[in-house]
């Protein structure tokens, strides 16, 4: 049995680790690294850290508009399909690579299979969500991380090769947590526990416009606490674009690095004494790692840390984020929103059933 697995992001890589250690046991994954990720802090260095097979396939695709860039990846994942004629394409969360390799798959008749499946932000403004809900439409085997995306999708009339398995970065979180507290000190960052919010902005309702941006760095430096802030490029490019990079620079309590590895952002996440982020990944290891988290959107599709009260939603054009930090304090994390960290486990047997099941399709 052969698996065609396409991803390209940095937390698509994430995502790969744990499933493939465990797909790799029963059948022949073919790796497909689209490039829309592509430096080594973005990209390369989750390969190297979570030893991540070589890719078969380097795309190199890199950045573009999202006509350009999916075009594109959908023009060579095809002809990587020609050429590995799989059982099976595989294909995580909701970036244009994951559309690109759903697209590619369904009009081949490939089967298709979707980790994170069923998510909804219902905020079609995303490009995210117009992914989510396209692949999810096309996949032949849904993975649903909790019971309510598999309620999102039994709305849309998705209801047959669906399953819950719980989430796959769970997984990943636990394989890791101890590695990452054995290989890295928080004296590398200058940085002490409890004593600093960690940051990350890169979503484009944040990014692509000049006032959000400039609400979100405004009230990050009216915080009280160090803003520890690892920069994804795409803010960066932004900073720079809308003149707003010297304003950051006199912010003291901002501290601006380069993104950093998955163990150091894990380590990073666990002593922080809040998280502030627009990042989906981000939200749930805040969770995870039991720390309150704020996430600067109007909505989210993780929406379980947020009912049980670990998680708020900021709006930064409308309330006073010093505040909100202030007032936030969640106490319960007990609870398993997200799985038994197991699910990469769950993906592998319940594939190597649907192909044995439907070799004919
Ligand atoms: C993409 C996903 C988003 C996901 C995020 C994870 C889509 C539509 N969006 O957003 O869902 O949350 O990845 O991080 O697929 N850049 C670099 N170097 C890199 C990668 C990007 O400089 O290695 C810069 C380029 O200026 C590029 C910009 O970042 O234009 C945006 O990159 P892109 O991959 O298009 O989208 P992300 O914002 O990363
Ligand atoms: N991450 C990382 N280094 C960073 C920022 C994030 O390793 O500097 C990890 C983070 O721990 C999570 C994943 O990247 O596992 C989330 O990716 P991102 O926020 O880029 O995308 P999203 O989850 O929003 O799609």
């Amino acid at each position: 049995m052969k698996v065609l697995t396409v991803a390209g992001t940095r937390p698509q890589l994430v995502k790969v680790a744990p499933v493939s250690r465990e797909l790799r046991k029963y059948v022949k994954e073919i790796l497909v690294n689209t490039g829309q990720h592509y430096d080594y802090n973005m990209a390369g260095i989750f390969f190297d850290e979570l030893h991540i097979p070589k890719p078969d396939y380097d795309l190199g695709i890199g950045s573009a508009s999202h006509g350009k860039q999916t075009g594109e990846m959908l023009k060579k994942i095809e002809e990587v399909i020609f050429q590995e004629k799989p059982d099976a394409v595989l294909v995580y969360g909701d970036t244009n690579s994951t559309l690109a390799g759903a697209l590619a798959a369904s009009k081949l008749h490939i089967p298709l299979i979707h980790v994170e499946a069923g998510l909804r932000s219902y905020n079609k403004k995303m490009p995210e969500e117009i992914n989510r809900v396209l692949t999810d439409h096309i996949s032949n085997l849904l993975f649903a991380p909790t019971e309510k995306a598999v309620e999102n999708l039994r709305k849309e009339s998705i209801i047959e090769n669906v399953f819950n398995v719980g989430d796959v970065m769970y997984d990943a979180f636990l394989y890791n947590s101890a590695l990452a507290e054995k290989k890295y000190s928080l004296k590398k960052f200058d940085l002490e526990s409890k004593k600093y919010l960690l940051a990350t902005i890169h979503r484009a309702e944040n990014t692509d416009s000049r006032e959000h941006l400039l609400a979100i760095f405004k009230s990050f430096a009216e915080l009280g606490d160090i803003v520890f802030l690892p920069l994804h490029p795409r803010t960066k490019h932004k900073l720079e674009e809308y003149g707003l990079t010297e304003i950051v620079q006199r912010a003291d309590n901002i501290k601006i690095v380069e993104p950093v590895s998955y163990l150091e952002m894990l380590l990073l996440e666990k002593h922080a004494k809040a998280i502030v982020t627009d990042s989906g990944g981000v939200q749930k290891e805040a969770y995870f790692a039991k720390v309150p988290c704020l996430t600067l959107r109007t909505e989210t599709e993780w929406v379980e840390t947020v009912e049980v009260g670990c998680n708020r939603l900021v709006n930064p054009l409308e309330e006073d984020l010093a505040k909100v930090i202030q007032q936030f304090q969640p106490t319960d994390f007990s609870i398993p929103l997200y799985g038994d960290g197991k699910a990469s486990e769950k993906i592998a047997k319940i594939i190597v059933n649907f192909l044995s099941e439907n070799s004919h399709l």
